[in-house]
């Protein structure tokens, strides 16, 4: 019997967790793969899995993927209909700081990962979707708002240059070896299991602290803020899709957000005023940030469902029983 599986990189992550807990209750038979490196704490990564990888169809795989020699690579990919190529390194303040590890985990692991898919592309093969994990973060400050996917890429951290690296290598990949790669333009997702260096995360651990939250600059800089399991419901939603191969579509969340208002609505969430604290502004941060999601509407069926108060609350439940 032929046997078919998913393969998920970056699985113990915030997204990749939730993609993977979301393909196998679909039924899928799953493989994740993850280092859990300690860009932040391996612990939360491994509670992200664990409900998962108790699940007879998950196989988790331990690994750094940049250090897998070919062999083992393609053996890894060799059942695998569809690719979801998550793991990175992700944050876009460590990025002026820890380069090596953006150019290692961003270029290098996604370069790999291409060659292997590369490989895999043979008549028999059953590589049907490489689903990439792209970033608003190339638009930086976009021209236009909102922003379409033909706009020109202006990446304002080192973080959203590796992700840009990345996106064209895959692009390359798919015009010149017909890898079916679909890169999909994220834009700042949050929810449970939100990374602790995320904005939500830290405005929400600052509230239970009782310490007052930062906000670096005036607090207008404004989001397009997404929902993890509307990332989700694009991510599976681009596996089957027609016409998707070889293209770049933005996943917003569909309203663009000062922060100001989002403290309002964290207020409210958390059932007190929160104090806030200003800073000066981050370099690398792009201020403004609104994906126009016409094109993920059309080619995926994408609608995101899941208001910002719905999903604040759904992330302040999570944080406040994990610190319980
Ligand atoms: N969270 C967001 O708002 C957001 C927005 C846009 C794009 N993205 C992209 O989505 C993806 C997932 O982001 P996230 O927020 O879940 O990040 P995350 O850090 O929680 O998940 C990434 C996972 O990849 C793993 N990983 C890194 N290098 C690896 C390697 N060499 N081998 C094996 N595993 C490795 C890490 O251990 C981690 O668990 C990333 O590609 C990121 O660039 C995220």
């Amino acid at each position: 019997m032929t046997r078919v599986s998913i393969l998920v990189t970056g699985a113990a992550g915030f997204i990749g967790s939730h993609l993977c807990d979301a393909l196998v209750a679909a039924g899928e038979r799953v493989v994740g793969v993850d280092d859990f490196n300690p860009n932040y704490d391996p612990g939360l990564k491994r509670g992200n899995i664990a409900e998962v990888d108790s699940n007879p169809r998950f196989t988790l795989v331990e690994r750094d993927v940049t250090t897998m020699s070919d062999d083992e690579l393609d053996a890894l990919m060799r059942d695998a209909g569809v690719i979801y190529h998550l793991a990175a390194q992700a944050g876009v303040r460590a990025s002026w700081d820890d380069f090596d590890a953006y150019v290692r985990r961003n270029i290098t692991l996604t370069h790999r990962m291409l060659e292997a898919a590369r490989r895999a592309m043979t008549p028999s093969g059953k590589l049907r979707r490489f689903v990439l994990a792209s970033t608003s973060s190339i638009y930086g400050d976009a021209e236009e708002l909102p922003t379409a996917e033909t706009s020109r890429p202006l990446p304002v951290s080192p973080y959203g240059v590796t992700k840009l690296a990345a996106e064209r290598l895959a692009l390359l990949y798919s015009a010149n070896f017909g890898v079916p790669v679909v890169a999909l333009r994220l834009f700042s997702v949050y929810g449970p299991r939100q990374r602790p260096d995320m904005g939500f995360n830290l405005f929400f651990r600052s509230a239970i602290e009782g310490a007052p939250i930062a906000i670096f600059g005036d607090g207008r800089q404004t989001r397009d803020f997404t929902y993890v399991a509307d990332v989700i419901a694009a991510m599976l939603a681009s596996a089957t899709a027609d016409r998707v191969i070889g293209e770049v579509v933005n996943v917003g969340g569909g309203h663009r957000v000062s922060l100001m208002d989002v403290l309002d609505v964290i207020d409210d969430v958390v059932g007190r005023s929160v104090e806030r604290r200003f800073t000066g502004a981050m370099k690398g941060d792009a201020r403004h940030t609104a994906a126009d999601i016409t094109k993920a509407r059309k080619l995926l069926g994408y609608s995101p469902a899941i208001t910002l108060a719905q999903g604040l609350r759904a992330e302040w439940q999570w944080i406040r029983a994990s610190v319980a």
